[in-house]
């Protein structure tokens, strides 16, 4: 029979050091992506992921602007914009997302950059580094995929 202190300190000593603890469940939810050539692709995305961080599983990500499709760090580009054909699953939008989209349509600066105004907004319109995937069925409209060649110069050198 094995010793066992009063205080269970061995069976503490291995949940601090994580040995027998039960890994955490990740829970995935199905989300069709509609790309700009009006192909689809159902992507098994991780709970609170945002339609960006999922968007890496496509053939490229959605473009931001940003080197390799990355996110910009204050959420306030504008340039992630998607349409959301259904909106099951996602997180509703706040405020912060909305103020962003609204200084895209008017052409405000960012990041000290001058914008043209943006296409106006339909009420189907969201940010995919803002819309978190929380639950199945959400169905999404790419507008434009990351362009890689933009990054990639000229292989001959010239
Ligand atoms: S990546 Fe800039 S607003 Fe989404």
């Amino acid at each position: 029979m094995a010793f066992q202190s009063p205080l269970h300190l061995r069976r503490r000593l291995k949940q601090m050091v994580g040995i027998g603890a039960k890994p955490s469940q990740i829970v995935r939810f199905p989300v069709t992506y509609v790309l700009p050539d009006g192909s689809e692709q159902v992507v098994q995305v991780e709970e609170h992921y945002s339609l960006l961080m999922a968007s890496q599983a496509l053939p490229a990500p959605i473009s931001t602007g940003r080197r390799a499709g990355g996110t910009c760090p204050d959420g306030g580009c504008g340039l992630c914009r998607v349409e959301i054909l259904s909106a099951s699953g996602l997180t509703p939008m706040v405020q912060a997302e909305q103020d962003s989209l609204d200084a895209m349509v008017r052409g405000d600066e960012h990041e000290g950059r001058k914008r043209e105004p943006g296409e106006a907004l339909k009420p189907s319109t969201r940010l995919a580094c803002h819309a978190k995937v929380v639950g199945p069925g959400a169905r999404v409209q790419v507008i434009e995929l990351f362009d890689y060649d933009s990054v990639r110069g000229d292989p001959t050198g010239s």
